[in-house]
């Protein structure tokens, strides 16, 4: 999770490479009268995005009944919004990428074959709930290389890639 241009496809693809994981991007699961939506520049309501993200929701339960893991990319800025994603599961984490709006600004003004306008940026911090401890969320600094990021979220999980993203066993 994290506003737009926090990473999440860069980091996320990553991640789920390292972790031999699948990716996936939450907006394919947008309902085809939200692109429509988006493509003529009108936001989305709160009304607009609850079928969104039940439909991630349904696709966390698809995986984890088929035994699957995977990396899903979602901005989910509200708490409403992670609480129908994560529903209650405690096999799903949430990892936020936190950065500031100057340095998230400065690469979106990079970002090569994607257009953002002026504000939204300014609007998507100002949705911004940060995760509280009782989300038991991952948080890490963008401010780093990508790898840094990736090895961050992973020691954070407490998963090792050698073991095909497993959780870490202990030694005793
Ligand atoms: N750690 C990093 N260091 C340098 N550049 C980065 C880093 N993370 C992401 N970027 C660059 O910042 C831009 C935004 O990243 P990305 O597209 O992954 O964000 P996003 O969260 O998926 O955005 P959106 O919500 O709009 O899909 C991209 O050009 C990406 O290459
Ligand atoms: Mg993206």
């Amino acid at each position: 999770m994290g506003v737009s241009g926090s990473g999440k496809s860069t980091v996320g693809e990553k991640l789920a490479a390292r972790l031999s994981w699948s990716f996936e991007d939450g907006d394919r699961f947008h309902p085809a009268g939200n692109v429509a939506k988006m493509s003529a520049g009108h936001p989305l309501t709160d009304e607009d995005r609850w079928p969104w993200l039940q439909a991630i929701a349904d696709e966390i339960d698809r995986l984890c009944k088929a035994g699957q893991h995977a990396v899903i990319a979602c901005s989910a800025l509200k708490r409403a919004y992670r609480d129908v994603l994560v529903h209650g599961r405690n096999d799903v984490r949430i990892v936020f990428l936190n950065g500031t709006q100057q340095l998230i600004s400065d690469r979106l003004a990079r970002r090569k074959g994607h257009f953002m306008p002026a504000g939204l940026l300014d609007s998507q911090f100002k949705t911004l709930e940060p995760p509280d401890s009782s989300e038991n969320p991952v948080t890490v600094s963008i401010d780093a290389s990508i790898d840094a990021i990736v090895d961050d979220i992973v020691r954070q999980l407490g998963l090792d890639p050698a073991d095909n993203g497993a959780p870490r066993r202990n030694h005793a």
